[in-house]
């Protein structure tokens, strides 16, 4: 229970892949968590999951492609519950897509929801932890960032992006207490992968079925550990890291 009395914010919270679980290892290790979502049904769906637990938990919808949203949901949040002291940028989209067929609107989506969203909800953040001297941001980037994607260039840079912004912002806010670190999932089982086999290409496929070093497909449980690592005492001394959780599948 190491993150007991933190409050913990968690974006794109309401799905059942990672970030569910990340909202649930969270409060695992005793923190209060705040789950958002783009849909504020499947936020609460999550926050009332964790208050079921026993955790102390509640919801909000937050899209995190909104500026005027991230910053007045933030607020109304450290208002409410608190000042916010671990922040888990977990939303991204992604949209397969040859370079060659790609307009503007797909490649601004992913990049909005993936890079920008995750600046604007940190920005949102960071002028309290820094008066606090206190701060936990953890953000989601993708082995993709590394190894690059057949139809995923949009979100592979945007995903590099995540991994450059957090070693910088890393440097920028260590000695104010805060710690900035990435975890690097490799393919994790999830909603989209489970219902729309069909539509990823074959490549993903071929990736998802050769499977990983260790042998087994990878679980949201497998990231949300090391997040929720990322976001304790425990981890005190990481930061600018960006963790790869891909069982092996790439090796950075
Ligand atoms: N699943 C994987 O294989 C994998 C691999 C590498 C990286 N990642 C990254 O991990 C993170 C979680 O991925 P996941 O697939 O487990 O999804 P998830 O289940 O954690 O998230 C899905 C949720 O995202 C919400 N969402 C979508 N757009 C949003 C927006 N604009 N604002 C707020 N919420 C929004 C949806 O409402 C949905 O509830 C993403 O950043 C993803 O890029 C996933």
């Amino acid at each position: 229970m190491d993150l007991a009395g933190r409050t913990a914010v968690v974006t794109a919270g309401g799905g059942v892949g990672i970030g569910r679980a990340v909202c649930l290892a969270l409060a695992e290790r005793g923190a209060k968590v705040i789950v958002t979502d783009r849909s504020a049904t499947r936020a609460a769906q999550v926050a009332t999951e964790l208050q079921k637990r026993g955790a102390p938990s509640a919801s909000a919808e937050l899209d995190v492609t909104s500026r005027a949203h991230v910053d007045g949901v933030m607020q109304q949040l450290a208002k409410g519950h608190g000042p916010i002291e671990i922040l888990v940028n977990n939303a991204g989209i992604s949209i397969p897509c040859p370079v060659l067929s790609m307009t503007d609107e797909t490649w601004d989506a992913v990049m909005n929801v993936c890079l920008r969203g995750m600046f604007w909800c940190t920005r949102a953040v960071l002028p309290t932890m820094v008066a606090r001297g206190f701060g936990r941001i953890v953000n989601l980037a993708s082995y993709l960032a590394f190894a690059g994607g057949e139809d995923q260039a949009h979100y592979a840079a945007a995903k590099a992006g995540v991994v450059a912004f957090t070693k910088s912002l890393a440097r920028e806010v260590g000695r104010h207490g805060i710690t900035v670190n990435a975890v690097a999932p490799g393919i994790i089982l999830n909603e989209h992968l489970d219902k729309n086999r069909e539509q990823l290409s074959k490549a993903v496929l071929d990736e998802l079925e050769r499977g990983t070093s260790l042998g087994r497909q990878g679980a949201p449980e497998d990231v949300a550990r090391v997040i929720a690592f990322l976001a304790s005492e425990q981890a005190s001394f990481v930061t600018g890291a960006t963790v790869p959780v891909t069982g092996g599948l790439y090796m950075v």
